[in-house]
């Protein structure tokens, strides 16, 4: 399903992003060594009710799954790449931590990624980091009105390949609204001017996930969720939710 959303709809989904991007700042505030991604899960959970929003993520069950997701947020540690479920693991001084998180407002989705680093950063570290924020950026400048899903995905891609990480294919950006995950599909790579063209009114969910180690072999850990690469080396992601509009790129999920 590909619903375009009227300009009251966008305001709408801005009010659900608003509270997406509260609850990743305070979630990021906390993430310091010795506080458990358990706590992580805690303090979205309360700016969600603070809010009266609901999850999306909660009970949520993709195809993929086997079981629902029993948390609100995705806490990814390291070697993992996306869908690390908060566990009672207590962070440690130079951990990359990936944060996942979407909140439901008046019927709008939100969905949005931040990668941190606990502690003291390692360079390597804080290099992918920003290479899967500036890869991000590059997908929000190509989501106008003319361009394709295609030009999306070659401006995330390039900036990642570039950089010389790999990227897990399979796993990507979607349409959002009503639901969390619409279409069209937004691939991390692709080849510009090809796929469904880019109108007024569609929102997307770009999110550019990069791996250290430059291979893209990923796996799904025994708890059915969390996404690991294949040769251990870390991963970063990065995720907003954006609207297209007549007026060029409109982010939903900053403060
Ligand atoms: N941003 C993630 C995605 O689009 C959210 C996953 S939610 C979960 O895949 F519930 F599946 F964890
Ligand atoms: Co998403």
């Amino acid at each position: 399903m590909m619903e375009l959303k009227t300009a009251a709809s966008i305001d709408a989904m801005r009010e659900a992003g608003r509270v997406v991007a509260r609850a990743l700042t305070a979630v990021r505030e906390a993430a310091a060594v010795g506080t458990s991604l358990l706590e992580l899960d805690a303090i979205a959970h309360d700016v969600l009710r603070a809010a009266r929003a609901g999850s999306p993520f909660l009970g949520y069950r993709p195809h993929f799954a086997p079981t629902p997701y029993p948390a609100v947020l995705c806490t990814s540690v390291n070697d993992a790449i996306v869908h690390g479920v908060p566990d009672g693991y207590r962070l440690r001084d130079g951990d990359l931590l990936s944060l996942d998180f979407g909140a439901e407002l008046g019927g709008w989705v939100g969905d949005s990624a931040v990668s941190t680093i606990v502690g003291r950063p390692r360079p390597e570290d804080v290099r992918l980091v920003k290479t899967a924020e500036r890869a991000l950026e590059a997908g929000i400048a190509a989501a106008v009105v003319g361009n394709r899903i295609g030009d999306i995905a070659h401006a995330v891609g390039t900036v990642c390949r570039e950089a010389g990480y790999g990227i897990p294919d399979g796993f990507g950006g979607h349409g959002v609204g009503r639901r969390m995950h619409e279409d069209p599909a937004v691939p991390n790579e692709g080849r510009p001017g090809r796929g469904v063209p880019l109108r007024a009114g569609m929102v997307l969910a770009i999110e550019p996930m990069v791996i250290a180690g430059g291979r893209d072999g990923y796996h799904t850990a025994p708890d059915g969720w969390t996404l690991r690469t294949d040769d251990g080396s870390r991963a970063a992601h990065a995720e907003h939710t954006v609207a297209i509009t007549e007026r060029g790129p409109r982010i939903l999920t900053a403060l």
